[in-house]
């Protein structure tokens, strides 16, 4: 059997029942997820891509997965529209996004070749190539075309550059990440007119080295600041900073699109344990929408579903906005549809009928004691926020977060995960638990919804 059928006999064997298949995130229906890819609404449905490797549920070769939805709670499951067909992509379909012009959906993406042989993989055995593919309904793409390879980048930089991703303004402008020969990470920007041609503007970096690649950048504009998201590899911890293998977070950019640009001040997206390759797309009533993977590559702490043959998920779709120098993130409203019934309580320690629900804690002040699963205690107090996992967390163990003070907190939690807002998203945790334990303690009144199952309809 070829690679390619090999994944399309995956395809045809979803994963049967296992207790933490998520009832409101997207996962793989078999296999490894990753990024979250080609995000977009046209003619009123979101498309969600994603990174997929549907016959290795510990990372193989990849297309991108699809789902399509109207309103983020009835989902069709499109299977694998792009596979790694492409003498240009044969070693994997890459990350990348998409772009709506003249009612198509024009999607750009890295093809992956990775030559066999004993070769380093940075500087040489491996092609990123720059492809691009159509559609008019999202679901067939077609024209499959490369249209920049390694050679055409500039010659400072490793064979890593990839995750193209379009921002359109009075020209459509290309990002790329990319990695160069002093192993400094950094952003590419190109120019277009016509999505076809693409030249070299001038690149965005710090001053100072701030790790040695910068994977799925997405450049935007959010309430007049441009801000530059991505995930930067290579970098230590710092304090209570940059806990994770890799990071993900944002830069705020003042460019014009001319000259090199330095870009400083990297805050992180999120302090959970599983967030990464976070990606943006402004849907048709101008909300700018994130959705990350809830997952990390190379991390020590793994995931019991494996056994079941089924790895990651993507992390509820999140409104962005940015006010006061800093990017919130809200719970998508639509969510509001999925709740079911209401509770509130007041006392100490209860048995929750399940674990699918969305957590309310409204006036906090000075501290907070609250524990899940009898096992994951998030505390509050002299301005710092801690959060331990024990048995449940797989290896997941301690973050931490410095805050001035909190006043609110909503939980999204799902059969093994968890999601926290916190102070209205001014700051947000994600994490992946295994646990099927409903005890909750809280020092604080808790309000409480559980919440409804998506519907996801086969093709
Ligand atoms: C980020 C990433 C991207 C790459 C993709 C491959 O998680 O490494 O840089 O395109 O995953 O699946």
């Amino acid at each position: 059997m070829n690679n390619i059928d090999r994944l399309l006999q995956a395809i045809k064997q979803p994963t049967t029942d296992d207790p933490y298949r998520l009832h409101y995130h997207l996962m793989p229906p078999i296999g490894w997820l990753n990024d979250p890819n080609g995000l977009c609404q046209h003619d009123g449905t979101y498309h969600i891509y994603y990174q997929w490797a549907p016959a290795d549920v510990n990372n193989g070769l990849k297309g991108w997965g699809h789902y399509a939805t109207k309103n983020f709670i009835h989902y069709q499951d499109l299977k694998m529209p792009l596979l790694p067909d492409h003498p240009r992509d044969q070693g994997g379909a890459y990350s990348g996004s998409a772009i709506i012009k003249d009612n198509k959906i024009h999607y750009f993406y890295t093809g992956n070749v990775k030559k066999p042989g004993d070769y380093d993989y940075i500087l040489k055995g491996r092609e990123h190539n720059f492809m691009h593919v159509e559609s008019c309904d999202g679901h067939i793409l077609t024209n499959k075309e490369c249209l920049m390879t390694n050679e055409d980048y500039p010659d400072d930089l490793t064979l890593h550059v990839r995750d193209p991703k379009i921002y359109h303004r009075d020209h459509d402008y290309l990002v790329m990440g990319a990695r160069d020969k002093q192993d400094v990470g950094q952003v590419l920007v190109y120019q277009s007119d016509d999505l076809k041609k693409f030249d070299y503007c001038c690149r965005l970096k710090t001053e100072k080295p701030f790790g040695y690649m910068w994977e799925c950048p997405d450049l935007f504009e959010l309430n007049g600041q441009m801000i530059l998201l991505c995930s930067p590899q290579g970098i230590k911890q710092d304090g209570y900073l940059y806990e994770n293998i890799y990071q993900n977070g944002y830069f705020k950019v003042n460019y014009d699109f001319v000259n090199d640009s330095i870009v400083k001040d990297f805050e992180e997206i999120d302090n959970g344990f599983d967030i990464y390759a976070a990606q943006t797309f402004l849907d048709e009533q101008g909300r700018r929408i994130l959705i990350g993977w809830m997952g990390l590559p190379d991390v020590d702490y793994t995931n019991p579903t494996v056994q079941n043959n089924w790895q990651h998920a993507l992390t509820m779709p999140r409104i962005l906005d940015y006010h006061d120098g800093h990017l919130y993130q809200k719970p998508l409203p639509e969510f509001k549809q999925l709740r079911m019934s209401q509770e509130s309580y007041k006392k100490p320690h209860l048995q929750l009928k399940n674990n699918v629900f969305e957590l309310q804690i409204k006036n906090i002040s000075d501290t907070l004691y609250l524990k899940l699963r009898n096992d994951f205690i998030i505390e509050y107090h002299n301005g710092l926020m801690t959060l331990t996992m024990n048995e449940s967390g797989y290896g997941r163990d301690i973050r931490h977060l410095e805050l001035e003070h909190l006043d609110s907190l909503i939980i999204y939690s799902d059969t093994s995960s968890i999601e926290m807002f916190i102070n209205d998203g001014y700051r947000t945790f994600t994490t992946r638990i295994y646990s099927e334990n409903t005890d909750i303690e809280c020092s604080n009144e808790i309000n409480i919804y559980y919440l409804d199952s998506f519907k996801i309809e086969s093709e």
